[in-house]
């Protein structure tokens, strides 16, 4: 699928999309493996297979609709992120775009440290495994109860982000008879190129503390004389779904320019600067997401340069990607039901899941792809919207696509991209059952997070 301006203007199928046209790809069935996860691909009978099994069998063990998580391409994902940024770099996952207790395992077993941001995702990884001190705990109000789990379990850091929760968390550190090491969340004002909603550096919002008037200084300045502190670091986190390298640039230099402050006022060297995560990935065709180490060294070099500038020994990097690991690493995978053609329009395809599976359509203007997957098809390309079973007119999983005109119900369709932010987002809309997440690796598929059953939903109303 195409998304560039067609060189011949529109042709009879082609769509308006966000100002460009849509064409259809050469051939429908050949799966884009910048969209895919790495072991997908289409056996002898045009099904798509992943860790070699195809997903009709797939379909009929699990159901449908489904999330179905590439493990190798997972673990791949880990080691290249670490191998780029090496040993002398943390790598920090971020659980929010999603956490499961074999998550953790898998990033336990590759090297990886994890982010986590509620009592929820600390439990998570405490109860699979991770040892607390890889563990940074984020959020932009932090109960005092979380922060007591947080620092009672030893969490390597917390990263602090506001002047109240510098006071709470050094407060009960000291109840706890605890130094606990903590960054400090800076806003360093760029603009990331992303969507308002996923944006985080610019200042008219609620993260961090703004380096602008001096705030994010006052705050080291406080922190520094708490005695339950450690002040370890600067951390910052422009957005997310970023592809342009110009924003962390930017941020870099800034949070070296802070930690130069520091040193200046304080005596102080911090040993530890932390970029946040964001990087974006091919949802698709059009996308061209980074390579980690290209990210890598684009950062290492910047904070390397502007240290040297500013006298200052380079700090360690830390990095907190979530998207950029799990997000190509899943497909749902959905039965199609209706079919209903509007003449002259597009074809609405509505699937057993929707908006409760995917809401990053309908909230952020998401773009994905799609595929018939449970075979393949020589009909024309006709023009669909991916629509869900909810009542309520937003709930579009796939906007704009073409799948091939003699789709039919029954028909097995795939999502690819869908790993990050989909079942960690997942709603209950309409009493719709959460679908389970199901692991692949070398021919067995094993479930991760089960589907939700009407009797768990009946089990949290109590009448
Ligand atoms: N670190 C911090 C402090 C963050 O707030 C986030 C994401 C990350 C790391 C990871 O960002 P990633 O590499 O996954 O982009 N629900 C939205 C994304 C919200 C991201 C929130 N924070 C979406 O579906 O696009």
């Amino acid at each position: 699928m195409s998304r560039s301006a067609h060189p011949a203007g529109p042709r009879h199928a082609d769509v308006m999309s966000e100002g460009h046209y849509l064409a259809p790809a050469d051939d429908l069935n050949v799966l884009d493996e910048k969209v895919w996860s790495r072991t997908v691909t289409r056996d002898e009978h045009g099904a798509v297979t992943v860790g070699g099994i195809p997903v009709s069998r797939l379909a009929e063990e699990f159901g449908t609709p489904a999330y179905f998580l590439d493990e190798a391409d997972f673990r791949d994902r880990c080691r290249a992120w670490s191998d780029a940024f090496g040993p002398g770099a943390d790598v920090f996952y971020a659980g929010k775009a999603f956490l499961s207790r074999a998550v953790v395992r898998w990033l336990k077993e590759e090297g990886l440290n994890l982010d986590v941001c509620s009592g929820g995702e600390l439990a998570t990884a405490l109860d699979a495994g991770m040892p607390a001190e890889r563990i940074a705990f984020h959020g932009n109000n932090k109960t005092v109860e979380e922060i007591e789990r947080a620092v009672a379990a030893g969490v390597g850091r917390i990263v602090l982000d506001s002047f109240q929760e510098i006071v709470r968390v050094a407060h009960v550190a000291q109840s706890l008879g605890r130094r606990q090491r903590v960054q400090i969340r800076v806003t360093v004002g760029v603009e990331a190129h992303t969507h308002e909603f996923i944006a985080t550096a610019h200042e008219d919002q609620k993260f961090g503390i703004a380096l602008a008037g001096g705030q994010a200084a006052e705050a080291v300045r406080r922190a520094l004389t708490l005695d339950g502190l450690e002040v370890v670091g600067i951390h910052s986190h422009i957005g997310s779904q970023i592809f342009d390298m110009a924003g962390f640039e930017v941020s870099a230099r800034r949070v070296v320019r802070l930690l130069a402050e520091v040193r200046d006022e304080h005596g102080v060297e911090l040993p530890e600067i932390d970029l946040g995560g964001g990087l974006g990935i091919a949802y698709t065709s059009d996308d061209d997401p980074r390579e980690p180490h290209e990210i890598a060294k684009s950062l290492g070099d910047i904070v390397t340069r502007e240290c040297e500038a500013a006298g200052l020994a380079t700090p360690r990097i830390s990095v907190e990607p979530g998207r950029a690991i799990v997000g190509p690493t899943a497909f749902t995978l959905y039965e199609v039901g209706t079919i209903k053609p509007l003449e002259g329009l597009r074809t609405y395809v509505s699937v057993d899941g929707g908006m409760s599976d995917n809401i990053r359509t309908a909230l952020y203007d998401a773009e994905y792809s799609v595929s018939l997957a449970s075979r393949t098809s020589d009909a024309e390309p006709m023009l669909v919207r991916v629509v869900g079973k909810h009542c309520e007119s937003g709930d579009i999983v796939v906007k704009d696509a073409y799948l091939p005109a003699d789709l039919a119900p029954g028909d097995l369709i795939a999502v690819p991209a869908t790993g990050a932010y989909c079942r960690s987002m997942a709603s209950n809309y309409n009493h719709a059952l959460r679908p389970p997440v199901v692991a692949v690796r070398d021919g067995e598929a094993r479930v991760i997070v089960r589907r939700e059953t009407e009797e768990d939903l009946l089990r949290l109303d109590v009448g």
